[in-house]
């Protein structure tokens, strides 16, 4: 692997492979004191965050720190950025500063295909942490290694990726990767929040929540994003939340076995009842736990060659 731009690059055996070095990476450090490995000694690893993050950041810096890597993070508020400078002479200054890899986060979709056109000459591999409304691949990963921990193999199962899918790069990319995997994914939104070319994505759509939660294995909540919303999509959050918010009455409508998902950052009462998130069947605090392991994963895979043992 080169770069992580999006789960549309990833086959089977690609994101196989990622979801395996994760789960051994959890293996490996499972109960150790010191969270260590030598992996990526030597290695530079450069976060670039022109959005806010809470998650995503944290997860990247210590899948870094904890193989060993030098790792810097940039804002896009404490750099020359706030002077004026653009994305590529930015990106082009980290790589001669001695970047291996730079992952970056910014509200334009295609960012990160940019940025690993402009860094190709130097070498730099580019993992795309989140573009605008497009791709937030390394999200799908560790949605799809929550997933694996908690029902086994994905092929045949059936998830629901429910609300704002229209602005989401969290559903982008999963449906592509939960499809790889050989799962069936239905979205469920308003018709105001499905993007026009959903047509031609490899799922199924529906606009009724309780008529769909019987059936599916798992149920992925998003968040409304109403930071990219220039218009009314919805009358009113209580009436968004009647009709596509997880309550505690719709988690008895999921079969037993089913989780639930939910990307973060949460809005507790609207998107899914408080109760809900602290449910046994959601696996949220785990998405987050096996998010620094995935994105262990994705450096090792970028940085380490196929000839690096993973450290003991
Ligand atoms: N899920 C996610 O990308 O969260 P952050 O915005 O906190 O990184």
């Amino acid at each position: 692997m080169r770069h992580l731009l999006t789960t549309d690059g990833l086959d089977l055996a690609d994101a196989t492979a990622v979801l395996d070095t994760a789960d051994e990476l959890k293996r490996t450090l499972l109960g150790r004191e010191v969270r260590k490995l030598p992996t990526l000694r030597g290695r530079t690893v450069i976060t670039m965050f022109y959005e806010s993050s809470t998650r995503t950041r944290v997860s990247f810096e210590l899948a870094g720190k904890w193989m060993s890597a030098d790792v810097v993070n940039v804002s896009a508020g404490g750099s020359s950025v706030g002077k004026g400078e653009s994305l590529r002479d930015t990106a082009l200054t980290l790589a001669a500063a001695g970047a291996d890899c730079v992952i970056v986060r910014h509200p334009a979709s295609g960012a990160a295909h940019r940025l690993a056109g402009w860094l190709a000459e130097a070498g730099t591999s580019v993992v795309n942490a989140g573009d605008g409304t497009h791709q937030h691949p390394t999200q799908a990963l560790l949605d799809a290694a929550t997933l694996r921990e908690r029902l086994g193999d994905l092929a045949g199962r059936r998830i629901a990726i429910v609300g704002d899918v229209l602005h989401s790069r969290v559903a982008r990319s999963n449906v592509h990767l939960l499809a790889t995997l050989g799962a069936e994914v239905v979205l469920v939104a308003p018709p105001t929040l499905l993007p026009a070319g959903v047509a031609g994505w490899p799922v199924t759509v529906s606009h009724e929540l309780d008529a769909e939660l019987p059936a599916v294995d798992a149920v992925m909540m998003l968040r409304v994003q109403a930071e990219r919303m220039h218009g009314s999509y919805f009358p009113s959050a209580r009436e968004y939340s009647i009709s596509y918010g997880l309550s505690e009455a719709r988690l008895r409508l999921l079969p037993e076995h089913a989780v639930v998902l939910h990307p973060g950052p949460m809005l507790r009462g609207m998107e899914i009842a408080s109760a809900v998130a602290d449910a046994p069947q959601a696996a949220i605090t785990e998405q987050v736990r096996n998010g620094v392991h995935v994105r262990m994963a994705v450096l090792y895979h970028l940085l380490a060659g196929e000839e690096e043992g993973r450290g003991s």
